[in-house]
């Protein structure tokens, strides 16, 4: 008789071990829940078959020591509590117990999750902790300050008028209309009164006098703080275009940024993206979405070769061609008037509005202004700390000594954000653990997802496995005979085992 379907079989009728190889997963259900079967060594462990950040599919991760990996954004958990040990997940995966009888095993019932002690040394808790910054590394600071058993005030200060949101969402599923609005908060609003972390929107952290440990806010309030993190995030890079009035000129970051986008698009049958960025590209995918036609205006040669080289620029502006995108490459934008986009070479475009995609720049001015060492973004060490005590940086703004390339670096990737967060929050609690991460980010275009983990400003060979052609392929950026990142195309698990390669580079040095 035929295997049933691997989610429709019953794992508590028991399964036999010899059939389940080391770092082998199974799918399948109990009563009316999608379960995974894994073994690890001689251990088996049973948990749920979705990841808490986007469902991903874990009976396709990666195991590795007592962990699953996620194959879409390299969440990770523990295989015995489900617990989160790397985001993006914010949220624990359930777990089930597993029996083993002889050659067989069978998953029992479900564990019931444990409210955690404490993990941390109560005592050297800070009395007070403010974050400021509603973003990415802020929320995942919030969230692993509760989730750690840390009982003091928290308050996080934001000058978004929304509470913190998945920002990669805005130039994607959102601005293509196929998100929900539901699906854009990284918490449900009732979670900060829940857990007690005093959310204040709309406002802006003007000061920082790191001698009182207070903060002073734009509208003359202060709070003091016995720790203090600064996770302000970056700010796109605005471009002067004569005659462009706001009516115009859209710029991307924030929710507030992707409706106006929304609303504007609406009655809209033409757009100029300027910058063949990843966030240009994929507000390009998006509004083609829409079906509007859309322009693209850049001074590169090729789009994202700085970043992903030609190999993977060439790809990503085929893909861009097929659904109609015109590029307008080694142009920038003169002037415009009315709907007319006038560019460098002469030629012009029409377009009921712009999208300036050129970049955004770390947001540091209030960390110059409070005296805290700087390079080109906020320096930390590799606890993240700052030059100041009890003054901690994270996300987008803070440079850390990177011990993969042995360089000081700073990244704009949102799962980096919520790594950096989650470290520099257990090391407010007293943790001192280094922030070791191995870089990862995705961009979405249409129905292609590239996937690129590990960090290469700079290399001397790409090296192709596969074909990007045929939206399978890994490609390998070297230095010196080493490889140093690594992008996937449709080979999520290969993309996870390059992190695990890169990883173990670094504990072989
Ligand atoms: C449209 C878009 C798409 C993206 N797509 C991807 C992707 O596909 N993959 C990927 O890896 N990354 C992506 N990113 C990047 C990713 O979102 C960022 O790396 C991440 O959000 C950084 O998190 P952060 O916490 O450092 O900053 P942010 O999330 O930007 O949060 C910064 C916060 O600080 C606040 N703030 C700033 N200054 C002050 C102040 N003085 N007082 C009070 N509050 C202040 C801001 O209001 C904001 O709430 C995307 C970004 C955007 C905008
Ligand atoms: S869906 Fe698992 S990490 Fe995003």
């Amino acid at each position: 008789m035929a295997d049933p379907p691997a989610s429709s079989r019953d794992l508590t009728a028991g399964i036999s071990a010899r059939s389940l190889s080391s770092g082998a997963t199974l799918l399948g259900r109990v009563g009316d829940k999608e379960v995974v079967l894994a073994r690890a060594g001689d251990r088996f462990f049973a948990f749920g078959a979705h990841c808490t950040h986007y469902h991903g599919p874990l009976a396709e991760g990666l195991i590795v020591g007592d962990t699953i990996r996620c194959p879409w954004h390299h969440a990770c958990f523990r295989l015995d509590t489900g617990e989160v040990v790397r985001a993006p997940a914010l949220d624990p995966i359930p777990c089930w117990r597993v029996e083993r009888q002889g050659d067989m095993v069978f998953v029992r019932e479900k564990i019931e999750s444990k409210s955690r002690p404490a993990a941390s040394d109560s005592r050297q808790h800070p009395s007070s902790i403010v974050i400021v910054g509603g973003g990415a590394a802020g929320l995942s600071a919030a969230n692993t300050l509760r989730a750690e058993g840390y009982e003091g005030p928290v308050t996080m200060i934001s000058a978004d008028h929304d509470p913190p949101v998945d920002r990669p969402n805005l130039s994607k599923d959102f601005l293509a209309g196929e998100a929900q609005d539901d699906w854009l908060p990284l918490w449900p609003s009732d979670l900060y009164a829940e857990r007690h972390v005093k959310l204040v929107l709309n406002a802006n952290v003007s000061s920082i006098d790191t001698t009182a440990r207070t903060v002073s806010l734009e509208n003359g309030s202060h709070r003091e703080y016995g720790a203090l993190l600064i996770a302000t995030g970056a700010d796109p890079v605005r471009l002067p275009i004569p005659g462009a009035t706001d009516k115009h000129v859209h710029y991307l970051r924030s929710w507030a940024d992707s409706r106006a986008i929304i609303e504007r698009a609406k009655g809209a049958s033409r757009v100029v993206v300027v910058g063949a960025s990843f966030i240009g590209l994929e507000v390009a995918a998006s509004l083609r979405t829409r079906d509007i036609a859309v322009d693209v205006v850049a001074p590169d040669h090729l789009p994202l070769e700085r970043i992903m080289g030609a190999e993977l620029g060439r790809f990503v502006k085929s893909i861009h061609e097929s659904h109609g995108v015109v590029f307008h490459l080694g142009e920038t934008v003169k002037s415009v008037s009315g709907r007319t986009v006038t560019l460098s070479g002469g030629s012009t475009l029409d377009a009921d509005l712009l999208v300036i995609g050129v970049g955004v720049k770390p947001s540091v001015a209030l960390a110059e202004r409070a005296g805290l060492a700087m390079d080109r973004g906020i320096l930390v060490n590799e606890f993240l700390e700052t030059s100041a005590p009890g003054v901690f940086a994270a996300g987008d703004t803070a440079r850390w000594p990177d011990p993969h390339t042995g360089d000081r670096i700073r990244v704009e990737h949102f799962v980096v954000a919520e790594r950096m967060g989650r470290v520099a929050a257990r090391n407010m609690l007293g943790r001192r653990e280094r922030f070791d991460a191995v870089p990862y980010f995705w961009s979405q275009h249409y129905d292609v997802t590239i996937r690129y983990v590990g960090h290469a400003e700079k290399w001397d060979r790409v090296q192709v496995d596969g074909s990007l052609d045929a939206r399978d392929a890994s490609v390998s950026f070297m230095r010196g005979g080493q490889r140093l990142a690594c992008a996937t195309v449709s080979r999520d698990r290969e993309n996870l085992q390059a992190e695990v390669e890169l990883e173990g580079a670094l504990a072989h040095r």
